[in-house]
């Protein structure tokens, strides 16, 4: 079965902008005819569904739980996108779907698409780690505040503990100029390069742009705005980046790695998930 490619949207800090970016992205893909799955991984806080204006009934916390097929979860959304939502308040959850018997369902869904892409929630949690780790590549996102970038050096330094393969890519998001994003890139690239002995791919920057907030409160993706604002630029760029390269390993989808991710980095019923019964 061909597994689609994945790529987890992250960050070290908080507030830095995923849920947008991996949102405005997967539009961006679907507009060039890329089939993407978007699966909100901020459990208990999701808030793509919030974005789209839409209410879930059923989220990823009861997939993965093997609760509710994926089938019975998901929502479309504009261009095509399909959204796995994520609940948002505290579900207990175990992750009983990816046992081998209840991950072949969740592969052979993802198998239709061309992209997963994952949002996660922020900081080194395993949560948030077993997510991260899971994808094919990574998307570590920073703002050019000072903290956010110490935060972003941090997670990537124990991603790599995890996946010294992982391929990885930074954005900045909320850059005040091209300068300021160039500038950002070289010094994280150096100081990775110099203390991590690893590279990460200069994937661009998102400009700030007062539209991106407006976007959200009115829960409209920006990038179906017209004419695009200079945010929407900067992602479809990135989209086309990413749609015409072939990556260097053979894609991996989201689901099997994931499982991988628990099984390797904690007990599927220790401290990552609740211990309430499901
Ligand atoms: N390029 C941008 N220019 C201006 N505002 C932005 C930009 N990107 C994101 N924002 C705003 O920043 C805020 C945080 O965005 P978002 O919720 O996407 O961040 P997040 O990293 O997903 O947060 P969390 O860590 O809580 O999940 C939102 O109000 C959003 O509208
Ligand atoms: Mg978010």
């Amino acid at each position: 079965m061909p597994a689609p490619r994945s790529l987890a949207i992250t960050s070290g800090k908080g507030g830095v902008g995923k849920s947008c970016a991996a949102l405005n992205l997967a539009l961006a893909l679907a507009r060039r005819q890329q089939r993407v799955l978007l699966v909100d991984a901020d459990l208990g806080l999701g808030n793509l569904a919030i974005l789209l204006g839409q209410s879930p009934v059923r989220t990823l916390e009861e997939v993965l739980s093997g609760r509710c097929p994926i089938e019975a979860a998901v929502l479309e959304g504009p261009e095509g996108l399909v959204l796995l939502p994520a609940a948002s308040q505290l579900l207990p959850w175990r992750p009983a779907a990816l046992t081998t018997t209840g991950l072949a369902p969740l592969r052979s869904f993802e198998a239709q698409f061309d992209f997963v892409l994952v949002d996660t929630g922020a900081g080194l949690a395993p949560k948030v780690l077993d997510f991260a780790a899971a994808a094919d590549q990574l998307l570590l996102l920073t703002t050019p505040e000072v903290t956010s970038i110490a935060d972003a050096y941090a997670l990537f330094k124990v991603l790599l503990q995890r996946r010294p393969d992982l391929e990885a890519g930074l954005l900045v998001n909320m850059a005040e100029s091209a300068t300021e994003a160039a500038e950002l890139h070289e010094k994280f690239g150096q100081m990775v390069r110099r203390f991590l002995g690893a590279e990460i791919d200069n994937r661009g920057y998102i400009p700030l742009d007062r539209y991106v907030r407006e976007a959200a409160k009115r829960q409209i993706p920006f990038a179906l705005a017209t004419p695009p604002p200079p945010a929407t630029k900067a992602l479809s760029r990135l989209a086309e980046g990413l749609a015409e390269e072939r990556p260097a390993l053979a894609p991996q989808g989201f689901f099997a790695p994931l499982w991988r991710q628990f099984l390797s980095f904690g007990s599927p019923a220790g401290p990552t998930v609740s211990e309430e019964s499901a």
